[in-house]
Parts: C-alpha cells; sequence; structure tokens
C-alpha cells in the first residue's frame, strides 16, 4: 500500500494515498478529526480505559493514548493493523492492537469504555458491544438517511422506529439513535445515559454512561416517547453539563486536529442547560409565510442560544406556539 502522511493535532499518521483517503485500502476520513478531538474530551474527562474496537489505522487509538488516555485498539483487516503499528512507531507510543472481529471480541473481554465507530450503522453490533462496555460506550452512526426519515423502512427495519421528514431532523434523529441504545441496553438491564451528543455533517456521535440495574433502567426508559409521531426516541438531556465542563477545562491542553472544534464545543456549552429540540428560524418564516426576522432579535425576545445543529437553529425553554408568536412579532416591525 503507497502511504502519504498527515497531520492532524498533536500526531502525524500514515494514510493510504489516495485522493479521497476516506475510500483508501485502510480508512481515514480528514473531517472526522473534529469528532476524534471530541471523544479525546469526553474519554480523557471521564478517566476510562478504551477500546478502539473499529480503529482502522489508528487515527483515534493513537490520539487517545498521545494524550494519555489508556487504550487498545482493535481492527479485522490485517492492512489496517499494520498501519496501526507503524502509526504507533512514528508516534513513538505503545499499547496493544488485536486483529480480531469484534463481535467475537466483545464476548470475550470487557473494557472500561467501548468506542463504535463502524461504516454505516452501529445497529448489527450494538448488542455485543454493551456485553463487553464496563462503564461507558461511545458511538457512531453515517446512515443518517435512516434517522432523516429519507427512508422509512430502513428506520423501522434497523432501529424499530417510524420517522418523516421534520423541520429539525438532525437532532430527532440523533434523539432516536439515543433511544435504539437505550432501549438495546434495557434487554440487558444497563441503564445507558447520554452523556455528550453532536453531529457533525453527516456522522452522528454519542457517548453513553452505563449502569447496571433494573430500577434505573425504568427511569431512563422513561424519557423515551413519541415527538410529533415519530420515535420512539429520546426525549431528555443531551448533554451531561458536568462532563461538558470538564470538556472545556481540559480542552486548552489538547491540540486540536479540527479548526472547527473549539466553536463546536462553545455552542455545545451553550445548548446544553435546554432539553427542547431546537426550531429552525427558516422552516417557522416558510410555514408562516413571513419575512425571516435576525436571529439575534429571536434570541434576546425567546432567551434562547445558538445551537451546533444548524447555524440558522436555536434552542430555548419556550413552548413552539409561543416561538411562533415571537417571530411572528418581529416579523412585522
Ligand atoms: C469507519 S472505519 C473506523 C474509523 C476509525 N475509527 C477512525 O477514526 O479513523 C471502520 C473500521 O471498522 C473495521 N471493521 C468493520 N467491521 C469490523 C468487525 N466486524 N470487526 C472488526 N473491525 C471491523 C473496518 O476494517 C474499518 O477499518
Amino acid at each position: 500500500m503507497k502511504l502519504k502522511t498527515v497531520k492532524e493535532g498533536e500526531s502525524t499518521f500514515f494514510i493510504p494515498d489516495a485522493k479521497m483517503p476516506e475510500y483508501g485500502e485502510v480508512f481515514y476520513h480528514p473531517e472526522q478529526a473534529l469528532a476524534r478531538d471530541i471523544s479525546i474530551l469526553v474519554y480523557k474527562a471521564k478517566g476510562v480505559d478504551v477500546l478502539d474496537s473499529m480503529a482502522a489505522g489508528g487515527a483515534r487509538a493513537i490520539r487517545l493514548a498521545k494524550n494519555g488516555v489508556d487504550v487498545i485498539a482493535n481492527d479485522f483487516s490485517e492492512k489496517a493493523v499494520d498501519l496501526i503499528k507503524k502509526n504507533m512507531e512514528l508516534n513513538e507510543v505503545e499499547f496493544e492492537v488485536l486483529n480480531r472481529d469484534v463481535r467475537k471480541l466483545y464476548h470475550e473481554r470487557r473494557f472500561g469504555a467501548v468506542d463504535l465507530d463502524p461504516f454505516g450503522s452501529p445497529a448489527p453490533f450494538l448488542h455485543c458491544a454493551l456485553h463487553s462496555a464496563v462503564h461507558m460506550i461511545g458511538l457512531a452512526a453515517t446512515d443518517t438517511s435512516a434517522f432523516a426519515g429519507s427512508y422509512p423502512r430502513v428506520s423501522r427495519r434497523r432501529y424499530g422506529m417510524n420517522m418523516h421528514r421534520l423541520t429539525n431532523y438532525p437532532e430527532i434523529g440523533v434523539r432516536g439513535l439515543i433511544g435504539f441504545v437505550i432501549r438495546e441496553a434495557a434487554k440487558l438491564e444497563i441503564a445507558a445515559s447520554p452523556v455528550f451528543t453532536h453531529i457533525f455533517r453527516h456522522y452522528y456521535r454519542v457517548y453513553f454512561e452505563l449502569k447496571k440495574g433494573a430500577g434505573r433502567t425504568d427511569v431512563i426508559l422513561d424519557e423515551i416517547g413519541l415527538f410529533k409521531e415519530q420515535g420512539p426516541i429520546y426525549l431528555g438531556n443531551l448533554w451531561n453539563k458536568n462532563l461538558v465542563k470538564e470538556m472545556i477545562k481540559i480542552s486548552d491542553k489538547i491540540e486540536f486536529g479540527h479548526k472547527l472544534t473549539q466553536k463546536h464545543l462553545e455552542l455545545i456549552e451553550g445548548e446544553a442547560d435546554f432539553s427542547k429540540p431546537f426550531f429552525e428560524i427558516p422552516k417557522i418564516t416558510k410555514e408562516l409565510r413571513i419575512p425571516c426576522p435576525p436571529q439575534k432579535e429571536i434570541l434576546n425576545a425567546t432567551k434562547g442560544v445558538r445551537t451546533h445543529f444548524s447555524p440558522q437553529g436555536f434552542r430555548t425553554n419556550l413552548s413552539e406556539d409561543k416561538v411562533k408568536l415571537i417571530i411572528k412579532k418581529l416579523s412585522s416591525c
């Protein structure tokens, strides 16, 4: 495999010398540096050891190790494992590297946290990953059309959800993913509480704290319901505020690999207090057939904050009816 090097944060990686490395012999996506930055903050703040169970060339595992997180990397591709070893040498870090199919590995060993970063959907791996994770699971989904309601049959088949297209679908989608994880964990009497959620383009990422117990599981299941006839989705908080604060606190010690990570984190810090789904301004003004008032005025009038989910979105504790009324009023000024 012909290789080239890229720098990401504090690390340098060999990656396949392909025009689009996400389609190379071993996967590497430069845009996902943002998600890797965030995962360093989450796992470091939580102080857990991590199995990077689908590590590809080891970008996440190496960055975690460079930032003082105990990590084990795994991938079932031999080429990926060779590349991880080369990248370990290049970055002068050492950790255990496995060449296993995760579906077997998850049943054999347990890890403080399991990171599950598949191509597309985490659904086929989730149940066994939950057997392997002791304190946390962090997972990604890139099959966002299943959550966006573009393919309702896929949503139903893969996630047991009914979804249709909604104005704020990225958030409803990610809440659908969270609801799915909670329901899957509940089968094992594990309460899976989301502690950090973010999306970046087509990439959804959620981190859960896991606690055993039927009572706790029932409590978190109570936070699942329907939203405008869609779901079941998770209706509670997407972030644990203390974790977000801790992540912000340690963030100046991390060299980020993506230029938007800091901004992303700041937006999330602002919205972490709000549990209701965000509103998309142009969708509301289009529905009401009115001109769009400036976002700043809407934020002031609704005591709202911006959201990382959409540059034209905002979050408030007010009801949808109240929000519409305010926007209508501002629009007529
Ligand atoms: C999207 S890539 C992971 C990207 C990586 N985490 C990163 O940040 O660059 C998915 C990886 O999972 C591996 N994979 C897929 N199915 C697997 C399985 N059943 N067991 C182990 N590895 C698997 C693939 O070889 C691929 O390298």
